[in-house]
Order: structure tokens, then sequence, then C-alpha cells
């Protein structure tokens, strides 16, 4: 083979490694029989291993709306700041993993219809900060791309943010005083509240959140069968029962 025909398709070979592999289209992934679900597995009590099995509100969902479009529930367990990625490199084709549905990741990723209604809340040790002016001055922690370190990272007078990849080590940060307070979901600050009793303050709630599932761009079809199949969920009693087994109470958006 000659130089320059070697060079052009090394160049192919290297720019075809770069490009994102597509999303699988929805009859493709009828074909396949499986639906290809992610989530962090590190939340709860929305995802968690117990036991070595993945369970939590989403992952029973996830596997509901799987069972309800006809598809077997496959899943990967990734970090919470690198989830949205996977969706377009095609390794998954779904991600519920508690995500604000929100502007900017708007432009990167399609969400679902709400899969629930929440908001984020101040946690710090007893008589810590309660409010957001209480912040002033105080060192924060948040998890690496959340809508909560956005958010907080705005504010003015905070004296030092740390981020952590994990719920668990920022409570840890916040219980062994290397942070002052974070934000955390509600209804994950109210599970954590429960397993730490007395250790924590739950303050005011920092805003609210519509949470949705994220599905690549190019994959409208999937997005109109997972927000039919939510619907109907939605509709059977499904959901009601898996939300009031989690929170004792329904989540869905009014
Ligand atoms: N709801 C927040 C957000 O949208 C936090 C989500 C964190 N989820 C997780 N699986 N760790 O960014």
């Amino acid at each position: 083979m000659s130089q320059s025909r070697m060079c052009a398709l090394l160049v192919v070979s290297l720019l075809s490694a770069a490009l994102p592999a597509q999303a699988a289209s929805l009859p493709q992934i009828k074909t396949s029989g499986v639906l290809r679900l992610a989530t962090e597995g590190n939340y709860p009590p929305f995802n968690f291993y117990k036991n070595k099995t993945l369970s939590g509100f989403e992952v029973e969902l996830g596997n509901a709306l799987a069972r309800q479009m006809g598809l077997k529930p496959v899943w990967t367990t990734v970090v919470f700041e690198s989830l949205l990625l996977g969706l377009s490199r095609n390794r998954y084709d779904l991600v519920i993993a508690s995500h604000g549905i929100t502007p900017e990741r708007l432009k990167a990723v399609d969400f679902s219809a709400p899969h629930y209604c929440s908001g984020g809340v101040l946690v710090a040790r007893p008589g810590g900060p309660r409010t957001l002016t209480d912040l002033r001055g105080k060192v924060v922690t948040m998890g690496v791309n959340t809508t909560y370190l956005g958010y907080v990272q705005k504010l003015p007078g905070i004296a030092g943010v740390k981020t952590f990849s994990t719920t668990n080590d920022q409570l840890n940060a916040v219980l062994n005083n290397r942070a002052d307070a974070m934000v955390l979901d509600r209804f994950n600050a109210i599970d954590a509240s429960k397993v730490l009793p007395g250790k924590l303050q739950l303050g005011d709630i920092v805003f609210p959140e519509r949470i949705g599932m994220a599905m690549d761009k190019n994959s409208p079809e999937l997005v109109g069968a997972v927000n039919k199949a939510l619907a109907t969920l939605m509709a059977d009693g499904t959901y009601a029962k898996l939300s009031v087994k989690y929170f004792g109470q329904d989540v869905r958006c009014p």
C-alpha cells in the first residue's frame, strides 16, 4: 500500500473513532427487545444498591416502564456527572437519575414528561445555616454537574464551594465540619435524616424542580413511547403504589 493511501486510511479511522455513535432508534430498540437504562446507583431512595441489587423508586419505575413497552430492562450504573454523556455515545437508551429538566440540559438532551416533582433543601449540622441568607460566609458542598451547584455558585457571599461526585461524600463533608451546608433533594434529605437521626438539620426549600428521564436528541420516537408508557403507569395505579412504597406519598407533578 502506498504511504499516502495508508495515511488517508489512518485519518478515516481516527475520524470515525472520534465521531459519536448514533443513538438507537425506537425500531432498533424494539428489535433488540431490550431497553438499556442508566442511573447512578448511589442516590437513595431513588436509585441505590441494596445487598448488591440495584433498587429504588427510579429503578422500579424504569423496570415497569420497560415492561410496559414490551422490553427487557438492562441497567448500567455510572457516576452522576457523566451520565448524560453516555446517551450520545449510544451506551444506553435512557437515563433515569433525578435530573431536573433545565434549559441548559435541554440543549444537549431530550426529557420525558416529569416522573416526579421535588426541590432541593438546605442540609446542615444542627444549628447550621437554614436559609439562603444564612449561607453568607459559609462553605457549601455540592454534587458535580448538579442543578444545586449551578444555583448555589451564583449566590453572593459564599465563602467556598467544595464539589464531590456522590451525595455520601457531600454528607460526610458536612458531618465532619469540612463544609457548613449542602443542597439535597428533599426526599433524599428526609431519607438521610432518618438514617442519621439527630445529626442533620433540614432547612428551606431552595428551588422547586421537575425531574425527568433523559434521552438522546435524535430519539423523538423513544421519548413519545416512554411518555405513553409513563402515562399508563400513572393511570393504572402502578406509579402511585411505587411512590407510596418509597415516599409514603404520591410524588408526581401536580
Ligand atoms: N436534581 C438535581 C439535579 O438535577 C440533583 C440530582 C442528583 N442525582 C443523582 N442521581 N445523584 O442536578
